[in-house]
């Protein structure tokens, strides 16, 4: 029998993208086959994602399309990621053609569960935790990109916002050693990769059992220090995502001032604009507080782009609340806003609320929002025209077939006409042309 060909479908954040890699690293390793075809291959892994009820109902649709859409012999089924933790034996249960439950704790393990599916038997379960000493090696075939790496620093979350699920779906805060990250940074700049981004559900939280790879660097804290020592490779561009408020130190802030390679945007999410929402949520910050990071945020040396994530139509969030996030958002003024709609998850401690606002309500609070953000964000993007920027060339434009596109240093995406051959290198290129969520320029 030749080598069994897996295909993984990821859905959810960087953390999810990371694990995918993680695991066809794995799975090469136990003698796999990774292929890009849904449509041929042996084993289809759904890397899957629970945030918000629409995200893990794609799964379940998925499963089923799956199931229909072969007309041949049908192919192994799989579920990883957050819902595989949270769901565990159910998905047995509603979906029956699935076959391999793997939890976010076994990626480490994939290959072996994988062989016994394969050797016939019928369920197969892992939602265990993790080893102590987990393997977080990538090999670069399978990452994303050629030109950009995500590099996971923490893991898992201890913060409990009551609405959210991560805390159940990856377990406890763990960071990896500063060693093996400022080790593996190296190893891709040698590689040829021009931009990390060090990843975590909250990444200024990091915080290694042992400091060891850090004493050289300082810094107020572990984090900051770290990103002295990331910055220190080398590594033309270094991006960190995400930042919680309540531990974004201002010294993060310094280290983007001294080092030109940190780059300029940070995502710190601020969910509301309203202190008693916020309280509710657990968030362990107020207004004020999130308006003092973001003042350090904005007397930084380079323009610093913010981006930050808010929920709307929280269970008890009145109309008089929602204003207030109304009121926050335009005095921000982020460079971008991922809006979302409150969705019960099961289990978290707001699940026990009534969600009291209606889905009229949630929708009509959703566009507002985005109204506002988006005539904020017309404007700063259209100051960016006539100013030089530095672009990562990921790819064509999938609009043009003439044009390239990537994204600046501070995460904006762009535009540009020049010959495929740059793809892969860092250009300046000058904004010509500002779009809501682009910009346009010429190399
Ligand atoms: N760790 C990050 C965010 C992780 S989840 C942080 O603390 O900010 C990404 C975003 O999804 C969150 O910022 C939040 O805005 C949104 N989100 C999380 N749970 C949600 C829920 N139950 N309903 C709606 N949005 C949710
Ligand atoms: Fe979820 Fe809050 Fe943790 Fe972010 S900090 S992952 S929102 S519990
Ligand atoms: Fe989703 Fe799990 Fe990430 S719930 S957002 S894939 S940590």
């Amino acid at each position: 029998m030749g080598r069994l060909s897996v295909h993984i479908e990821t859905f959810g954040c960087q953390m999810n993208v990371a694990d995918s890699e993680r695991a066809a690293t794995r799975l090469r390793k136990g003698g796999f086959e990774i292929s890009d075809s849904a449509d041929s291959a042996d084993v289809i892994l759904l890397n899957t994602c629970s945030i918000r009820e629409k995200a893990e109902q794609k799964v379940f649709n998925r499963v089923g399309e799956i199931k229909s859409g072969r007309l041949g012999k049908h192919p192994l089924v799989g579920v990883m990621g957050c819902v595989a933790q949270l769901e565990g034996e159910a998905i047995f249960k509603t979906s029956p053609s699935v076959r391999l439950v793997i939890g976010t704790g076994a990626t480490d393990r994939i290959s072996n569960l994988l062989e016994k599916a394969v050797g016939g038997e019928r369920r197969v379960i892992d939602i265990a935790e993790r080893k102590a000493s987990e393997d977080f090696q990538i090999s670069s075939v399978e990452r994303h990109s050629k030109f950009i790496a995500f590099v996971p620093i923490i893991e898992g979350c201890n913060k409990f916002c009551t609405y959210c699920i991560v805390p159940f779906s990856r377990g406890r805060e763990r960071s990896r050693v500063a060693y093996d990250i400022i080790e593996e940074v190296r190893r891709l700049r040698e590689e040829g990769f021009n931009e990390v981004q060090l990843i975590g559900q909250n990444v200024n939280s990091y915080r290694p059992k042992v400091e060891s790879g850090l004493e050289a660097y300082g810094g107020a804290t572990p984090f900051s220090k770290l990103l002295r020592a990331v910055a220190s490779t080398g590594m033309p561009r270094i991006k960190f995502t995400t930042s919680f408020p309540r531990d974004f130190h201002p010294d993060i802030v310094k280290a983007i001032d001294e080092h030109e390679n940190l780059c300029n945007w940070v995502h710190l999410p601020v969910q509301s604009g309203n202190d008693r929402v916020l309280k509710v949520m657990r968030r362990g910050h107020k207004v004020d507080d999130y308006l003092a990071r973001i003042d350090s945020i904005k007397n930084a040396r380079r323009k610093i782009s913010l981006t930050s994530d808010i929920i709307v139509g929280f269970p008890g969030e009145t109309p008089a609340e929602f204003e207030d996030t109304l009121r926050l958002v335009q005095e921000s003024r982020f460079h971008g806003l991922y809006i979302f709609k409150y969705s019960q998850r099961r289990g978290t401690p707001a699940a026990k609320l009534s969600d009291t606002v209606s889905e009229e309500d949630k929708s009509r609070r959703f566009l507002a929002l985005e109204k506002l953000q988006m005539s904020i964000q017309r404007e700063i993007y259209q100051s960016y025209i006539g100013e030089e920027v530095n672009v990562l060339v990921e790819g064509l434009s999938a609009r043009s077939s003439e044009d390239l596109t990537g994204h600046t240093t501070c995460n904006k995406v762009i535009n540009f006409r020049a010959e495929p051959g740059l793809i892969g290198e860092i250009v300046k290129v000058r904004v010509t042309e500002a779009k809501t969520h682009s910009l346009f320029g010429e190399v």
